[in-house]
């Protein structure tokens, strides 16, 4: 049986109001979700797993050097066991337990980005179970900026291997609901958080490449990462056909059920097409849903993406049909990467 621990309380705002403004009801809340998070790590020493909330999506943690536990995530998401995991830590200096050494961009990174997210693929130190790298040399590393999963990693005690807590292949979820609609039965304790902030998983940048290289494009950006070091990162080709370097890029992802349709081209046409295509569709009889974010949104893209598809696909599409967002570069082409993925690469330009 999965319980499911209701950690709202430890949200930025209610820690605001407990701590610095010292509201009485707040700070009661908070030491009953503290009580919860501190059973939750427990559960998670012991070998069990246990969802948390992060900034960017919800993650499904085993302690990374228990093979075992790390096993059953893989179980639990349904998910190949040649995909490696991020494995996530509480302080910055928990980084000394899975890699040998740090170069100077690598602590630069990890002052101006950490907690938040973003994850660094570094050398592994020998001890890093493989189950949890999928075999690589590597192991990728994030500090994520969530109060829940810092005090989740802190009283447990040890690194934590996981990956976003969806079945493999459906979309991250980005609220406490959709995990509970995912594994419900399938984990020892989900703790309930509110929204994700952020909505798209962090940037993955390979460190052991020179230059650095973005594997997975996130909200913060290869010109923010190459501003913080004073060198260039660049972007990784993300082609699926040939053996990536990032694994889980070759699965086909974050699909919805329904089909979807990518339309690309200038805004108008855009959205004339969007509506051709969906009378066309509703006219035999096809449900079809619209996705289609505002102008240059980027960031609200990027929060709402996933729990759009989720919606949509609650709604009972057959179809969804996406409007393309056209940044190149920025936040914009992160959520692009996820709709690209989602849609199977179905896009048509106008
Ligand atoms: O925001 C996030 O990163 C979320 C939250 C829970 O922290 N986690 C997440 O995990 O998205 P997951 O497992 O869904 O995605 C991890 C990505 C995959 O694309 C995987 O292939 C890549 O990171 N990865 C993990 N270890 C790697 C390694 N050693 N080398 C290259 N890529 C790696
Ligand atoms: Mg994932």
């Amino acid at each position: 049986m999965t319980k499911i621990y209701d950690v709202t309380a430890l949200s930025p705002e209610n820690i605001r109001r407990a701590q610095t403004l010292r509201e009485p009801d707040a700070i009661e809340s908070m030491e009953r979700a503290m009580k919860r998070v501190a059973e939750a790590a427990r559960v998670l020493a012991a070998g069990g797993l246990v969802v948390f909330p992060t900034e960017t999506v919800y993650g499904i943690g085993a302690n990374a050097f228990d093979e075992t536990a790390v096993r059953r995530v893989y179980a639990a998401k349904g998910r190949p066991s040649d995909n490696p995991m991020i494995v996530h830590i509480a302080r910055a200096s928990d980084i000394g337990q899975l890699t040998q050494m740090l170069s100077p961009q690598m602590v630069k990174l990890a002052d101006n980005f950490w907690p938040g997210p973003l994850t660094m693929v570094l050398p592994k130190k020998r001890s890093v179970p493989s189950v949890v790298t999928g075999g690589l040399a590597t192991v990728a590393v994030r500090l994520p900026d969530e109060p829940a999963a810092m005090e989740l990693m802190r009283l447990a005690d040890c690194p934590v291997a996981a990956p976003s807590a969806n079945l493999s292949g459906s979309p991250s979820p980005t609220e406490a609901g959709h995990v509970i609609a995912d594994l419900d039965g399938k984990v020892d304790v989900i703790l309930a958080g509110g929204r994700c902030r952020v909505g798209i998983e962090s940037t993955v940048v390979d460190m052991t490449a020179t230059p650095p290289e973005i594997l997975r494009p996130g909200i913060l950006t290869a010109d923010m990462l190459s501003a913080a070091i004073d060198a260039d990162v660049v972007y990784g080709s993300r082609s699926t056909g040939a053996a990536p370097r990032s694994p889980g890029m070759k699965y086909r992802h974050y699909a919805p059920k329904a089909e979807m349709i990518v339309v690309e081209g200038q805004r108008d046409r855009v959205k004339a097409e969007i509506e051709r295509v969906k009378s066309l569709n509703e006219r035999i009889g096809v449900k079809v849903g619209v996705l289609l974010f505002d102008e240059q949104a980027y960031i609200e893209a990027a929060h709402d993406f996933y729990a759009r598809l989720r919606a949509l696909d609650a709604e009972g599409a057959d179809l969804i049909i996406a409007g393309a967002l056209s940044e190149k570069d920025g936040v914009g082409f992160a959520v692009m990467n996820r709709m690209m993925k989602s849609a199977g690469y179905n896009i048509v330009h106008v």
